[in-house]
């Protein structure tokens, strides 16, 4: 039995696509929508060899609102969205400012007006941790709760911040609008999803981050050394408040982070709760020799690295408060950073070429 229909933006990138399966394997239908600016259309065979049900797939851009026009009219029977589209590289964020505020505002509002015509009217929204920015400038706001001060430190950040602001004042007015009307609109719901680290890999390893080109995030440069891509990883900084000196973040296995997208649009659709934000994280803080030490065990050997000057724009400590999600969605971790890092080594070991390349031949054969 079909639950309900998804439009999943961003499904071919690394959290929408393990959405999508998560998604699959519920019962919904799934509809991907992806501009394959940093993703590979092969990840559509992947989620159809795990699960054995292949989502719909376009190619296109979020901010060309008519395309997504045609999607909602070919796909009458979409009731949800859960939008991941995005640039994500904050570094780049600070070089071409505006191509990150078209493309990810501009966008999200392409999709609002799209939804909007086509009276689609939940929509599950990627926010991040980001938007908190340095949350040790408060006392008693590690872990961080939702309703720590928002303050985003740079101009990605400030795209997601601003999108949430976006969603915000457009279902509260659609929601006002449709009560004076005595209409039925104010059926709008929006999750704003403020997710810490996510990392890992499906435990089969054939799903996996495949980010193309230089990737900027601990896990996979990681991983690159492990597999000996990379001579060494950089650790930014020794010289922070912390046990050992390295920085706090809060790793999330990527398959704990897709659930919690599937009960925050299951909550939308039971509870019609308006326009709610949940942390997704696991309230467990590892410093980077922490995470060194995980996957270098997994690997069974230590890995090389060299420590550094901090990087610009880290913060000490980005460690979720998950009460609300845990209380409100149900929705807890489970698995481990020793599960994240024992399914990206299987990953990166499986398909040092990520996407480029066949998936092992056991599951051709199946
Ligand atoms: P990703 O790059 O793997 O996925 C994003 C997808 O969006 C890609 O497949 C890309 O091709 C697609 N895309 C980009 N621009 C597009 C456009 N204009 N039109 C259509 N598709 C477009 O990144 P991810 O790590 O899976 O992140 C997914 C979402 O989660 C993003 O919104 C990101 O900002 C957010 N997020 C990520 C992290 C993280 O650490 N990975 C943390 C918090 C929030
Ligand atoms: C983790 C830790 C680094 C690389 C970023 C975005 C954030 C969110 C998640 C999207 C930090 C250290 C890293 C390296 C290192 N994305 N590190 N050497 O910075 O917590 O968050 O991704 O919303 O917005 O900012 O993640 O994986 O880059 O770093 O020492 O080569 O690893 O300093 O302490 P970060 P990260």
């Amino acid at each position: 039995m079909v639950v309900g229909s998804v439009l999943v933006t961003g499904g071919a990138g690394y959290i929408g696509s393990f959405t999508a399966l998560a998604l699959l394997e519920a019962d919904y239908k799934v509809v991907i929508v992806d501009s394959l600016y940093n993703s590979s259309e092969e990840v559509v065979n992947r989620i159809e060899l795990i699960c054995g049900k292949r989502p719909d797939f376009y190619k296109l851009d979020i901010t060309d609102e008519a395309a997504l026009d045609k999607v909602f009219t070919d796909h009458p029977d979409i009731d949800n969205v859960i939008h991941f589209a995005a640039l994500k590289a904050v570094g780049e964020s600070g070089e071409i400012p505006l191509e990150y505020y078209r493309v990810n505002v501009g966008g999200s509002i392409s999709l609002l007006r799209s939804m909007k015509k086509h009276n689609v009217t939940n929509v599950v929204f990627s926010s991040s941790a980001t938007v908190y920015g340095d949350a040790t400038r408060f006392p008693n706001m590690i872990p961080i709760p939702e309703h720590c001060p928002i303050g985003p430190t740079n101009p990605y950040g400030r795209t997601k911040s601003t999108i949430e602001l976006v969603i915000t004042d457009f279902i509260e007015a659609e929601r006002n609008n449709a009560k004076k009307a005595g209409t039925s609109g104010d059926k709008w719901n929006g999750a704003l999803l403020r997710y810490f680290n996510p990392c890992g890999a499906h435990p089969s390893g054939i799903m996996g981050e495949n980010p193309l080109g230089v990737p900027y995030n601990l896990l996979p440069l990681l991983a690159q050394v492990a597999i000996g891509k990379r001579e060494k990883l950089l650790v930014f900084g020794d010289d922070y408040k912390s046990k050992d000196g390295t920085a706090i973040r809060d790793y999330i296995h990527v398959l704990d982070l897709a659930k919690g997208h599937l009960v925050a649009l299951n909550y939308l659709r039971e509870h019609n709760p308006g326009v709610k934000a949940w942390n997704l994280g696991s309230g467990r803080g590892s410093t980077v020799f922490d995470m060194v030490k995980a996957f270098s065990k997994v690997v069974g050997h230590d890995l090389p690295y060299q420590v550094v000057d901090r990087r610009a724009g880290d913060v000490l400590d980005l460690t979720a408060n998950p009460t609300l999600a845990n209380q409100e969605l149900k929705w807890k971790t489970k698995l481990t950073l020793e599960d994240a890092c024992a399914d990206l080594w299987k990953w990166t070991e499986n398909n040092p070429e990520g996407y480029n390349q066949q998936p092992p031949k056991e599951f051709l054969a199946a």
